[in-house]
């Protein structure tokens, strides 16, 4: 079972081999939103980018 950290946050997550990301932190408390943003987003659908996240190592 893969596991994702959150470097920011300084959390760790084991999670679906196919798991979605933003979902994965959003289930750990992980914040993935700044300022109005997190208000006002497009709830993952891939219509806002206020969700982007940097993958530093692995897939
Ligand atoms: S919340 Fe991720 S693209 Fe909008």
């Amino acid at each position: 079972m893969p596991t994702v950290g959150f470097l920011n946050e300084g959390k760790k997550a084991d999670c679906g081999q196919y798991a979605n990301l933003r979902k994965v932190a959003l289930l750990h408390n992980v914040r993935m939103y700044k300022g109005i943003s997190e208000k006002i987003n497009c709830q993952g659908n891939g219509l806002c980018g206020t969700c982007v996240v940097e993958v530093v190592e692995g897939a």
